[in-house]
């Protein structure tokens, strides 16, 4: 029996309203839309991808831990605005071990100084910003090229 690694996509705060949210920024694709993509491109690469979306900076700490409860490959991240300010976030990456890597829409680093800062880039394995959609799909592409370095 074929056994397909998994991997989570995690959307942070607003992301919910991808698609209509500033779409000069965010582009058109809405967040089901995303996610099918990632899906499918997923795959074609023989991962399952799982996707979980909350407003809640709790929230999103305790789908970490129960995560790392699990065999996975790893986690695609986009903590929205959390990005810039959650330690909890952070920590949680570190405390649980997985592989994350860190996932913006847009380029956080040509956009206000508050974007620039990111408190999780370093307990990541990679950061990935301002290629759109396509950026969540690189992603799948880096967790599966550092597999095997952990
Ligand atoms: C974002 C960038 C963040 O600064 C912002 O708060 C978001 C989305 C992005 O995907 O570009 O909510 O993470």
């Amino acid at each position: 029996m074929l056994i397909m690694k998994t991997v989570w996509v995690l959307n942070g705060p607003n992301l919910n309203l991808l698609g209509s949210r500033e779409p000069e920024i965010y582009g058109k694709t809405t967040l089901r839309e995303l996610i099918i993509r990632v899906k499918k491109y997923g795959r074609k690469l023989g991962l399952r991808v799982k996707h979980f979306q909350s407003n809640h900076e709790g929230r999103l700490v305790d789908k970490l831990h129960r995560i790392a409860r699990r065999p996975c490959l790893g986690v695609i991240f986009n903590p929205g605005a959390l990005t810039h300010y959650s330690y909890s976030l952070r920590d949680a990456i570190s405390a649980t071990g997985l592989r994350v890597v860190e996932v913006h829409l847009s380029d956080i680093e040509k956009r206000e100084p508050f974007r620039r800062v990111s408190v999780i880039k370093d307990v990541c394995i990679s950061q990935i910003k301002g290629l759109g959609v396509s950026g969540y799909l690189k992603a799948l592409d880096v967790l599966l090229e550092n597999q095997d370095k952990c």
